[in-house]
């Protein structure tokens, strides 16, 4: 059987990027076939680079661009495309053409903290003024209303009064990289 070929599309460091490149390199059925970044100089693409996984930047016209995205993803036998971390809103084209087939990770509890500007830091700021007694992540699906695509699996972590945004941002990283690869293998054989 062909193994199923997973897109990464990030913006920033790209933990979670390389953690699925990791996780994915011995795989039998599941490959990531390349990340891809609008920001040239995005830490992403030399850590995917150094990992020997395909790399491709392009700028934010063109990753505005649906069809263009659509017509690569063929050109590399993409089946599934994962945003980690990835901050462009995605064109209405690639997310029809990935229809149940496009997966986001966002760093809350959705649908709490989610919606416009609720990205990295922000969301993890305002989990903190507002004192909240946990948080976590959400993994759903990609569809035309943002954030409010089907959730997939969430995982809590708790917050007490001593918790700072920095700890926050421990606490999710590390149900990130715990749980996101997992998931998103689950899901890509499941369907
Ligand atoms: C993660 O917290 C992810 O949930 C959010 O953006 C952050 C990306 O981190 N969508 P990284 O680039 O994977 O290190």
């Amino acid at each position: 059987m062909q193994k199923k070929r997973i897109a990464i599309f990030a913006s920033g460091t790209g933990s979670n990027a390389v953690n699925l490149i990791r996780f994915f390199r011995e795989d039998a059925q599941v490959e990531v076939a390349f990340v891809l970044s609008n920001k040239a100089e995005a830490k992403v693409l030399s850590s995917a680079k150094e990992l020997g996984v395909a790399t491709l930047h392009f700028d934010n016209a063109q990753v505005a661009d649906g069809n263009f995205l659509v017509q690569l993803c063929q050109e590399h036998q993409v089946d599934w495309v994962v945003l980690a971390g990835y901050l462009r809103l995605i064109p209405a084209e690639l997310i029809q053409a990935f229809d149940r087939k496009m997966i986001n990770l966002h760093p809350s509890l959705l649908p709490n903290y989610g919606g416009k500007g609720m990205h990295g830091r922000n969301v993890h700021e305002a989990v903190i003024a507002n004192g909240e007694s946990k948080s976590g992540i959400t993994i759903h699906f990609v569809n035309e209303e943002f954030d409010k695509g089907e959730i997939i699996a969430q995982f809590h972590c708790k917050l007490t009064s001593e918790d700072t945004v920095e700890s926050l941002e421990g606490k999710i990283r590390y149900l990130e990289q715990t749980y996101l690869p997992t998931v998103v293998r689950g899901a890509i054989l499941n369907q």
